[in-house]
């Protein structure tokens, strides 16, 4: 994977955004913080300069076959499933409890009953400012802040953030899925690096089934609980380093010091910040993100894996991003919509599809 390439020289590009909105993610409010200009000036300064950090790689020979659309579709697995949506929320199933939360997607009339929407153990209603549990509403009892979990065999702890994110993406488990297959299937330790990897789910994963893992995230609290999680699967033998570093940083160290990664992660959120205050601002950021990936795959790497939430962007623009970074590879990018498929009450009960994310993937095959 790792050729020498043409650099042009360096681009002039537009600065950081000046956005202060916090990454939303980590269970942080994501809601615009007002600034001074000294203050902006200030979050200037620190963020990660994406063509100062380094000019992109001019990338020759063919694009990757594509494989579009794409849709990785999961019906749940262990304790989550969908159990219905509509009107604007969803009303799921994680483990012993039944939670409802908002969900924009879901323009049409719930399936199920009203009687059983008013049945459930928690609703989000993020109706105060308060941290933690303050958010949610239990109409049965009240509950602790966490409870215990467990998908693809991996045990956790599900969470009542204060923006409405329980701890884990479930939508996720396809690519989980997917990569537990590579690392068991590789006949030698594959080393996986998952960046902004939040509660470290894809991390225990991988680590359980035999890779060796780097797991980054910007947040303290986010590896706090990614290390509770891991402790939780008595799994702390497992070889995984936590790192808690601006995820660009961390990868451009990573190839100057010529590190290498058989498989990556890359959950970015739309904005984020580095513990230094250094900017992530997605659609400024992840084209070297991506440059800098492919230059840390290894020339066995079993694969680069994107997905990106939120943002005003077709699932195309990630793709042809993707097969552009991925010129010469060889391979296939294949690239579309992770979505969750409502399963009923019993968890088993295909109903409609809920588009939760687009993603981006290249594979060597
Ligand atoms: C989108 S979530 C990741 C979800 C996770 N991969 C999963 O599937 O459960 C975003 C994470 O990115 C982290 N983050 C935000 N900005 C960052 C940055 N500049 N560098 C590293 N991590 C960052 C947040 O702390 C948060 O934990």
């Amino acid at each position: 994977m790792k050729q020498k390439e043409r650099r042009p020289a360096q681009k002039k590009t537009s600065g950081p955004s000046g956005e202060t909105r916090r990454d939303d993610r980590a269970g942080r409010p994501a809601k615009p913080v007002a600034q001074s200009v000294v203050a902006r000036e200030a979050a200037r300064q620190s963020a990660v300069p994406a063509a100062a950090a380094r000019p992109l790689t001019t990338r020759s020979g063919e694009r990757p076959t594509e494989r579009v659309p794409v849709i990785l579709e999961s019906l749940g697995a262990g304790d989550f499933h969908l159990i219905d949506s509509g009107d604007g929320q969803k009303l799921e199933q994680y483990g012993p409890y039944r939670i409802i939360r908002p969900e924009a997607q879901a323009l049409w009339r719930p399936s199920l009953a009203p009687q059983i929407w008013e049945k459930v153990d928690a609703v989000f209603t993020g109706d105060t400012d308060e941290e933690g549990t303050g958010r949610w509403r239990f109409p049965k009892a009240a509950l602790g802040e966490t409870w215990p979990l467990n998908l693809l065999g991996v045990d956790f702890l599900g969470r009542f953030t204060s923006f409405r994110h329980v701890g884990v993406f479930p939508e996720q488990i396809v690519h989980w899925s997917w990569m537990k297959d590579q690392v068991e299937r590789a006949g030698r330790p594959l080393k996986v690096l998952n960046l902004f990897g939040y509660t470290g789910i894809a991390s225990l994963v991988a680590a359980a089934a035999g890779a060796e893992v780097t797991h980054v995230d910007a947040s303290k609290k986010a590896i706090g609980w990614a290390r509770e999680n891991q402790a939780l699967g008595r799994m702390e033998k497992l070889p995984i380093r936590w790192i808690c570093e601006d995820a660009m940083k961390f990868i451009l160290r990573e190839e100057r010091r010529g590190s290498q990664y058989d498989i990556i992660l890359t959950d970015p959120p739309k904005f984020g910040r580095g513990p230094n205050g250094e900017v992530w601002h997605l659609f400024e950021h992840l084209p070297l993100m991506l440059d800098v990936c492919r230059e840390i795959l290894s020339p066995q790497a079993a694969g680069l894996v994107l997905t990106a939430y939120s943002i005003r962007a077709s699932f195309y623009s990630i793709h042809e991003l993707m097969r552009e970074t991925m010129r010469g590879a060889g391979g296939a990018v294949e690239s579309g919509e992770l979505v969750i498929r409502e399963a009923g009450l019993d968890g088993n009960t295909p109903g409609r599809a809920l588009s939760t994310s687009l993603f981006s993937r290249w594979v060597p095959k």
